[in-house]
């Protein structure tokens, strides 16, 4: 087993919550690539500035990365970035997150303290399962996407790739999100929602539709 850390592309706020996690479930994060002001470390582990040190590092024997970065774009291109460059991407479940054993996640997936991921639920590459957020039975998140914190999501739910639910949405049953919608903090979604839209409130409405 390789013993060296992982390499965490990111230095702000989502970054120290994945460290944490890492170390909790018993590994270590090793750097952090991105900018952080002047401050040279995040929670201990060492900032390095930019991409431009992935290629020495792999060289020196680092295999593990994780893309701790919110923003569902940037990490999809970081992704595949460092898959690129011959890193695997790990996924980190913090001890105290469900996971039920009839779930399959992807890599480079996070899922955070006190979420729950029940059984048969099928969570895309490059999720973000975010603190004490539930997806139950059946559902299927799609390739980075996020699930913000408090959210809950009921069964057989689809959420597509990039899509992102903000801070304690509620979907229910059955129901489909398209890819890159995002969905405003605190809805509850009660009808499907197409690709590209923005939707809000309580039941969710669209208030804004991609035109891509
Ligand atoms: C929905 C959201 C993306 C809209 O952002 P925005 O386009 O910058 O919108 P604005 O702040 O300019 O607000 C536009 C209008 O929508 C309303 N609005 C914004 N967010 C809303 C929400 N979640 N629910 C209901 N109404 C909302 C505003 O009150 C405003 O209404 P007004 O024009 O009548 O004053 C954002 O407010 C939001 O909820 N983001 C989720 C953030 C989050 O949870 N991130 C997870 C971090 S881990």
């Amino acid at each position: 087993m390789n013993t060296k850390g992982i390499i965490i592309l990111g230095a702000g706020g989502h970054a120290k919550v994945v460290i944490e996690a890492i170390e909790a479930s018993g590994d270590n994060a090793a750097y952090c690539i991105g900018s952080c002001g002047t401050s040279t470390t995040l929670l201990n582990v060492p900032i390095l500035p930019d991409e431009s040190h992935l290629d020495r590092l792999r060289a020196e024997g680092y295999q593990r990365a994780f893309i701790a970065i919110g923003a569902s774009s940037v990490r999809e291109r970081l992704g595949n970035l460092v898959v690129g460059k011959g890193f695997t991407l790990v996924t980190v479940i913090h001890p105290m997150a469900w996971v039920s054993p009839s779930a399959q996640l992807g890599n480079g997936v996070v899922i955070m303290a006190g979420a729950m991921i029940n059984a048969c639920a099928v969570i895309g590459d490059l999720a973000i399962i975010n603190t004490g957020a539930t997806v139950d039975h059946d559902c299927t998140i799609g390739r980075a996407a996020h699930i913000a914190p408090q959210c809950g999501i009921a069964g057989s739910v689809t959420v597509g790739s990039g899509s992102m639910l903000g801070v304690g949405t509620k979907v229910i049953p059955g129901i489909t999100i398209g890819k890159n919608a995002t969905i405003g903090a605190g809805s509850v979604v009660v009808r499907n929602i197409p690709e590209g839209a923005l939707a809000m409130g309580v039941p969710a409405r669209i208030t804004v539709r991609s035109t891509s």
